[in-house]
């Protein structure tokens, strides 16, 4: 019996509340898990909230599919992925879809798609975020693939998304692999949200002597302003955490080295290739990769440091607040400056303006924020840098005197500020009138030839270094 609206194989964490997700909204879901337990125990739970047609192999669960078939793939990204979309697909028939809600490298996305697209089906690579309680409430959803899929496909979808204002945090961001392209730039932003925010606890531990309990009351004060966001609210929450079994406070009783599932470093992979100056992103990446040395961090803890500590006084406080804000915007910049190369690079038009839209609810880095970035794209869909919006413009030209304080108090004390530092040295480079890029290309010249252009007439030049000195055309 072709019953089900939709879908679900793989119910692990994600997949299990996927399915839930979309019961809970009406729909009727056919589920499936590789071992079979899991399928049976969901409907055990959970078989009460709606509608579910359970299948313990994959022909069964394509044959109870309405057509198109959509089937959403929950199961361990990599070669995993390939091998249920390949047993899906042997099932198939043109025009049924296939979508992929894991953690998808967009390259295998791309590549997924082609292959799929060629035997008739639709490949919509998928970026889901918001983790388990999101699946379940309603996550943030970014999905790829052809526009036609997401014709049947997204109604669906956004039925099962979070709502902010009544809009669905879904839309769809752009052909094959760009829906996993711009989750993987969410996550990258996420790292450096949160670097910045590990900052910010730091130094003002370091400068101020705040106790973690003090500054969750700060991280909660943040959040009633223009920093409002998920990640800040969770911050105050940890900071305020008491460990059970030693009574101390818990940031100080977790081991200092930050792990990293990679989506972080494909970021930063990514914009190497394209050729954007992601800062914030790779700091943050960075100093998690930093702080998983304890050997050399060891080997370095007798190494000098400053004599005195900077007197610092309360207004600290006031001066991390806008640097962080400052530095986020930066960071946001940079993500958004990815997406659009990407988008140039892979021929995907990515509306921008809607990416914050959907990053306003169910996603780790929902914030007020992104209103505010929404705004700015709405006013200049063709907007060159996110700095460059007045709204943005007088945030930095506001935050900037606090900002340069909080980087020279963290350098005068000995504490390390990447994400700051990065963020302040990419908005002066950025502003500056001329930058030392001249001189490199004159060393480049020096001793490869590479040439150089002029400021004051077109052309492409070489100087005969190691002979007269005298300039010809290249
Ligand atoms: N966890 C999160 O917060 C989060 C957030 C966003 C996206 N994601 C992505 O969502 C996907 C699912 O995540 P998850 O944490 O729920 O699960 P997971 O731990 O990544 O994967 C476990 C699931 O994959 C299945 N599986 C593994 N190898 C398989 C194979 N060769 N053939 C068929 N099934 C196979 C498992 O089936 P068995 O039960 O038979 O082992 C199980 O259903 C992943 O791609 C993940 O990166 C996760």
């Amino acid at each position: 019996m072709r019953t089900a609206d939709i879908g679900v194989t793989g119910l692990a964490t994600m997949g299990r509340n996927l399915a839930r997700n979309f019961a809970r909204h009406g729909h009727t879901v056919a589920v499936h898990n590789r071992t079979e337990s899991r399928t049976k125990q969901l409907v055990e739970e959970h078989g009460h909230e709606g509608a579910f047609v359970p299948s313990s192999s994959i022909e069964e669960f394509v044959s109870s599919l309405r057509r198109p078939r959509k089937a959403i793939i929950m199961v361990k990204a990599g070669p995993a992925t390939d091998a249920v979309i390949e047993e899906l697909a042997a099932c198939m028939e043109p025009g049924d879809m296939i979508i992929d809600g894991g953690n998808a490298h967009f390259l295998d996305t791309r590549r997924r798609e082609a292959a799929l697209r060629e035997r008739g089906l639709h490949f919509v690579g998928t970026g889901i975020s918001g983790g388990e309680e999101g699946a379940l409430h309603g996550p943030s959803i970014m999905p790829g693939g052809a526009a036609e899929a997401y014709e049947t496909l997204g109604p669906l979808l956004e039925d099962i998304a979070a709502k902010v204002d009544g809009t669905p945090c879904c839309v769809h961001v752009g052909p094959d692999g760009a829906g996993h392209f711009v989750k993987m730039v969410h996550n990258g932003i996420e790292y450096a949200d949160m670097q910045l925010i590990a900052e910010s606890y730091d130094l003002l531990r370091q400068a101020l002597g705040l106790s973690p309990g003090e500054l969750a009351e700060v991280f909660r004060e943040w959040n009633r302003g223009e920093l409002e966001s998920y990640l800040i609210e969770i911050t105050a929450e940890v900071l305020g955490h008491t460990d059970p079994a030693t009574g101390r406070p818990f940031v100080d009783v977790v081991v200092d080295q930050a792990e990293q599932k990679g989506t972080g470093r494909w970021t930063v992979q990514s914009a190497l290739e394209l050729g954007v100056p992601v800062t914030g992103i790779a700091e943050a990446v960075f100093a998690r990769s930093l702080s998983g040395h304890p050997g050399q961090r060891a080997a370095a803890r007798s190494l000098a440091g400053p004599a005195a500590a900077a007197a610092a006084g309360a207004e600290l406080v006031e001066d991390v607040r806008r640097a962080l804000y400052a530095s986020k915007i930066v960071a946001y910049a940079q993500g958004f400056d990815q997406i659009t190369a990407a988008g140039e690079e892979y021929g995907w038009n990515v509306d921008r303006g809607a990416m914050a839209t959907i990053w306003r609810g169910g996603c780790i880095i929902r914030a007020r924020f992104l209103d505010r970035i929404r705004t700015a794209y709405e006013a200049d869909p063709a907007l060159p840098t996110l700095l460059a919006d007045p709204t943005f413009a007088a945030a930095l030209a506001d935050a900037q005197e606090s900002w340069r304080r909080v980087v020279a108090t963290a350098a005068t004390i000995g504490v390390p500020t990447p994400g700051f530092s990065s963020a302040l040295a990419y908005y002066d480079a950025l502003r500056r009138d001329r930058l030392p890029a001249a001189l490199i290309q004159g060393l480049r010249d020096f001793f490869g030839a590479h040439t150089y252009q002029r400021v004051d007439r077109e052309g492409v030049f070489h100087t005969d270094w190691s002979g007269d000195r005298r300039e010809r055309p290249a």
